[in-house]
């Protein structure tokens, strides 16, 4: 997607920089300043909605969550709310991670590999409910069969049919993996070759472990080829499909329209 960067643009600069912070970095929706050791996201105006941002909110539960369990992932030490630091903008606030990230999708094996590992490693968190994990660290649904059914509820209806009759080969657990929804690589941060720290874990889901190879397929499947252990290619066909239907909106899914992470696409 063509878009200007401009963040000289938005209301807020002129303030952040009178506070010390400069320009850092950029994504569709965001625009990233660092000051010292801490960086904040904002919302480009276009995008500063409440879906915004709760999605700051909920990103802080992921991490919070995947340090307790010892994982990777950049400390997120405070949301400032509206009026806090800049008026009419919610604002998160982070550690700034050094070291290099590797953009494109078929960057080295070594590195995709470190990528397959980390997402498998947050799988083994589990939890009692399933769907989108929500700022309270729940979903909604007591079944992952019926949250993949409410999603398939909002698909438009020439794709409906098809994706319920898959939904015949989907296991019923008994309990939920974490599952993180965006395998972008501009969201794992690398210093001499090992993945040192992890950002951005902004919309993840409790559901099928297996939706980490759906989601790999939609969107990079060089990292499906990183996958060593055995999967259902079927499910992960049929799994890679929904999830085209839960974060580019191509089913029509209006509530998840938006909470799509393409900053590389
Ligand atoms: N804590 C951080 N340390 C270093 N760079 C960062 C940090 N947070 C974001 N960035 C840079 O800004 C980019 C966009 O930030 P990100 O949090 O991924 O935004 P988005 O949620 O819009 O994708 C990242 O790909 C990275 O280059
Ligand atoms: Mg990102």
């Amino acid at each position: 997607m063509k878009m200007i960067n401009n963040p000289q643009e938005e209301p807020y600069f002129h303030r952040f920089v009178s506070l010390g912070y400069t320009p850092l970095n950029y994504s569709e929706k965001h625009y990233i300043f660092a000051k010292g050791n801490k960086v904040i996201k904002i919302a480009r105006s276009v995008y500063n909605t409440l879906q915004t941002d709760e999605s700051y909110y909920i990103e802080k539960a992921a991490h919070d969550l995947l340090i307790e369990h010892g994982m990777p992932v950049v400390n997120i030490g405070k949301i400032y709310q509206k009026g806090e630091l800049i008026k009419d903008f919610t604002v998160l606030e982070e550690d700034r991670v050094e070291g290099e990230i590797f953009y494109r999708k078929n960057c080295d094996v070594a590195l995709l590999s470190q990528v397959v590992c980390f997402m498998q490693r947050a799988a083994q968190i589990t939890a009692p409910s399933f769907g989108f994990f929500e700022k309270d660290r729940r979903a909604q649904f007591s079944s992952w069969r019926s949250f993949l059914k409410s999603v398939i509820d909002r698909a438009n209806p020439q794709r409906k049919g098809i994706l319920y009759k898959g939904l015949d080969m989907v296991p019923r657990l008994s309990e939920a993996s974490f599952v993180p929804s965006d395998c972008n690589m501009a969201n794992f941060i690398f210093r001499g070759g090992r993945l040192k720290c992890v950002i951005d874990i902004e919309r993840p889901l409790w559901g099928d472990k297996n939706f980490i190879y759906g989601m790999f397929k939609a969107r990079n499947e060089s990292l499906l080829h990183c996958v060593t252990e055995k999967f259902d290619d079927k499910l992960v066909d049929y799994y890679a499909q929904i999830y085209e239907c839960m974060f580019y909106g191509k089913c029509f899914a209006e509530r998840y329209v938006d909470s799509a992470n393409l900053s590389s696409e």
